[in-house]
């Protein structure tokens, strides 16, 4: 079995467990079925990397492998991941008006829901608490668990601020706003912290190893540097991948997003190409889109993508030559994860 496999195969145990935090009130079964279709829905049929990052932390720090109850701690750590990024996404597919998140409709599409998945989103949250009381409330690093999943939600949740606020709503779209500067901003506060930085956190917390500042400094900036290529793939997935594989419809040209596509387009285009844009970027209508992305076919976006993807591949190793403290393997895990990834 693969360890995505291993790891899915607890998802009945947990599930049963976050529905105790509910039937616990006796609310009845209309309560307790709806709760249960979201969970069901929103928790798992993911790709599970976040999790995966977590055990694979804890397996390398601690340099062989788990136990059976050291597996079940780090992968309760990794089904709180897993159910953050559904509490994140549940609300992100509302805020941007998404059609379809892995492979079926989004939670606020489905029949009789709507925007009361906005409350669905933040009962996704409550329950990562009650599973980490559940299990960690006796453990040293108790607090920490806390405080890092605490911390790392209001990071996401001023890059989503950034995210939503880069085309304000009540102004012209202006693209000269959409530097460089700005989009490295919003990936790294709606991405790399929650989809790598906190996976290793929590990782290091369960393994209880003692890092030293510079070790946690290493952590950091290397997560930070994998999670802006992630997001900058998932930008480039959002025009370029295949609905089928990636399991949901891109929207990015349509809500107006400082995507790397736009950014990239913006810097390469010519005075004419920038009128265009300026005209079509951001409109909710099919042949404006396609305008849009019949700039990025002709500005070779795709071939600038692929050339940016091996650079930052080979920065990425470069920075790894110099790391002393902790385990390099662990970043290498995570970029095997991600690279030349198609969803
Ligand atoms: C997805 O980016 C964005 C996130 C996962 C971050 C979302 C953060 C929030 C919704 C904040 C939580 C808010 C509440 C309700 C308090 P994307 O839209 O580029 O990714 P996609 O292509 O997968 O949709
Ligand atoms: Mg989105």
């Amino acid at each position: 079995m693969s360890d995505r496999d291993t790891f899915n195969s607890t998802w009945p145990m947990i599930r049963e467990e976050l529905m105790s935090f509910v039937r616990e009130y006796s609310l009845g079964d209309e309560v307790n079925t709806h709760i249960l279709n979201m969970f069901e829905h929103s928790i798992p049929g993911g790709k599970m990397n976040r999790a995966l990052f977590v055990i694979e932390t804890v397996k390398i720090l601690k340099g062989r492998a788990l136990t059976e109850s050291e597996y079940e701690e780090a992968s309760v750590l990794g089904w709180c991941v897993e159910i953050l990024q559904a509490f994140f996404l549940v609300a992100d597919d509302v805020m941007d008006q998404s059609i379809t998140r892995r492979g079926q409709p989004c939670w606020y599409r489905m029949p009789g829901i709507g925007l009361d998945a906005i409350n669905d989103s933040f009962i996704l949250e409550n329950v990562i608490y009650a599973l980490i009381k559940k299990h960690f409330a006796g453990k040293p690093y108790y607090v920490d668990l806390l405080e890092i999943f605490l911390k790392i939600s209001f990071r996401t949740e001023l890059g989503q601020l950034m995210d939503l606020t880069s085309t304000p709503k009540d102004m012209q779209l202006d693209l000269s706003r959409f530097t460089e500067e700005r989009h490295t901003n919003i990936v790294v506060y709606k991405t790399a912290f929650y989809s790598f930085y906190l996976p290793v956190c929590i990782g290091i917390l369960c393994a209880e190893v003692k890092l030293a500042k510079a070790g946690w400094d290493i952590v950091e900036k290397m997560c930070i540097e994998i999670g802006k290529f992630f997001q900058i793939q998932d930008d480039y997935l959002d025009c370029y991948g295949d609905p089928e594989t990636i399991g949901k419809i891109g929207t990015d040209i349509e809500d107006a997003k400082c995507s790397w596509m736009v950014v990239k387009a913006l810097q390469l285009c010519s005075p004419e190409d920038r009128k265009m844009l300026d005209a079509c970027y951001g409109k909710k209508d099919s042949e404006n889109v396609k305008k849009v992305k019949e700039l990025y076919g002709k500005l070779d976006l795709s071939k600038v993508y692929h050339e940016y993807e091996d650079a930052s591949h080979a920065e990425l190793m470069e920075m790894m030559k110099g790391i002393e403290g902790f385990p390099v393997e662990v970043f290498m895990y995570l970029i095997k994860k991600i690279y030349h990834r198609t969803k």
